[in-house]
Parts: structure tokens; sequence; C-alpha cells
């Protein structure tokens, strides 16, 4: 299906997330009022995909800026003067991304939007992303169920999420500086208003007020459930093509499925804390 705007097209992926934006040349400069347009795009679709953007750097961080106050991290290599660019090489295999998440629900303020352009792609295909939208998946639940998340807390670890991945003394360096903390099992969306699921496989060890059983039970439940291919979109990438995603209305999955340097660049959007979503 096609939806209409005034400064590019927008052909949908599938009904539920995902859309490619077409006629739009992100490698020129733009006005506010199309990144305003594009900003509504990724409300409506959650994630954005963009074919054939060989834009500079410049270019690059313009897009970033249009959607928000932009993440210096400290751990990855950036290019020279740019340290909301981060350079991410992988090699395939478990990466630690090959599981289905919402970036940094272990910090009080997770990200609300992430940019990522791909610069080196397994030739033979492969280093797929995939995202799922949280919020069909939250409609999807029985009424039952939905009334009683709404009223759960879950906890979120980042300990968890690392231990195998990092190196044991960074990984309790980080969970010294992280430690966990808690927000609503279902959330409001701070734009649109609408109820997500906000529990996912890395982050998240449980619910507060539930008995350790209960708890475990309920989170493969969930963990499970939001791996309906309904709920799901996915991409192959080429060089030079673009994703924006909704971090709070999604979830995602790197696919480690090649041997071969795959070269990505990110930019990380700010977010704010989530809030409970409060049904009437
Ligand atoms: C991520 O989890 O941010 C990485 C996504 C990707 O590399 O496809």
């Amino acid at each position: 299906m096609k939806y209409i705007y005034e400064n590019f097209k927008v052909q949908a992926a599938t009904p539920t997330i995902g859309a490619y934006v077409q006629d739009l040349d992100l490698t020129q400069p733009h006005s506010p009022a199309l990144y305003e347009e594009l900003r509504r795009a990724l409300s409506d679709h959650k994630v954005l995909f963009f074919r054939n953007q060989n834009m500079s750097d410049d270019r690059f961080l313009e897009l970033g800026h249009s959607f928000g106050k932009l993440e210096v991290h400290e751990f990855f290599p950036c290019p020279e003067n740019k340290p909301e660019i981060q350079i991410i090489t992988t090699n395939g295999g478990r990466t630690g991304t090959d599981r289905w998440h919402t970036d940094v629900t272990f910090r009080p303020n997770p990200s609300a939007a992430s940019i990522l352009r791909a610069k080196d792609i397994p030739a033979d295909g492969g280093g797929d992303t995939m995202w799922l939208c949280t919020n069909a998946a939250y409609n999807a639940l029985s009424d039952p169920l939905k009334t009683m998340l709404n009223k759960l807390t879950a906890v979120h670890d980042m300990r968890l999420g690392m231990t195998g991945y990092l190196d044991p003394a960074v990984v309790e360096k980080n969970a010294r500086e992280n430690p966990p903390l808690e927000h609503p099992a279902v959330i409001a969306h701070p734009i649109t208003g609408k109820p997500h699921l906000f529990v996912n496989s890395i982050w998240t060890s449980g619910f507060r007020d539930l008995p350790l059983e209960e708890s475990k039970m309920l989170l493969d439940f969930l963990n499970d459930h939001i791996k309906r291919p309904e709920f799901q979109v996915r991409l192959r990438w080429d060089v030079d093509t673009i994703a924006i995603w909704d971090n709070i209305a999604t979830q995602h999955y790197a696919l480690g499925d090649y041997e071969y340097k795959r070269v990505m660049n990110r930019m990380i959007v700010d977010g704010v804390a989530p809030k409970a979503f409060l049904a009437a």
C-alpha cells in the first residue's frame, strides 16, 4: 500500500512494520519541513529504509541531527572529528546483536532512534537485519494478559546481556556503572501514546512483583510471542542502504550468517524515560 507524503514516496514493506522511502536524495540538504515529514513517516512505519544514499559524513550527521540529539559513544571508532558516528565492524557468528532486543533498555532513558548505514556488506548476502513491532506484539495478546502486563514493572540488567559476550572485567565495570533498573512492562510511546510491550530477551531479567518461577514463565512466553513473523520485517542490505528505526516501538535482530567483514556506520538518537501505558 502507498501512503502519500508531500516530499517523497513511501512504500510499505509489510502492513505492520517497515517502509521504503523513495524519490528522496539524502545526499542533498533538505528543509526542516521535509525532515519533519520523515519523522512522521517513522512514527507511521517504525523503521524506514533508503537505498543508494552515497552521502558524505556531514550529510549523514545532518540526517541524524534532524531526529534529535545524538549520542557520543566511547566504545566504537569514529570518523575523524565525528564522534557521533560509530564505525561498527563485525565478521558474522555470535555478535551479541543476533538476539531480539531493544537497544540499551538498561538505561533510565533508552535511545529514541538509531540510524544505520551499510558501508561494506557480505558479498554473497547474509548480515540482514530484522525488526518487529512491539505495538503489534502487545495488541495480539489477550485482554486479561494485557490487563496484567499493564500493571507490571520489569527489571532490566546490563549484566544479563553482556555476560559471555564481553571480557568479564569489562562486564563488571559496565554493570557497576549501570546497576539494574526498572521500566513499566507496557509503555506509552512518547510520540503516539500507543501501548508497546517493553521487555526483551537481552536486557530484561524479570518482573519485580512476581515470584521467580512466574516471572521466568511470563518472560519466556513474551520473548517467544514476539517472534511471530506477522510482527516482523527483514532488510537485505546493500552498500549505502540506510535504515532508521524507532527504538522504543521495535526490537531488532542482526543475523550473523556470514563470514566476511561487515562494516556499518551508526548514529543513536537520545531518548526519554519510558512512561507506563495507562489503559482507558
Ligand atoms: C544493532 O543491534 O544495533 C545492530 C544492527 C545491525 O548491525 O544490523
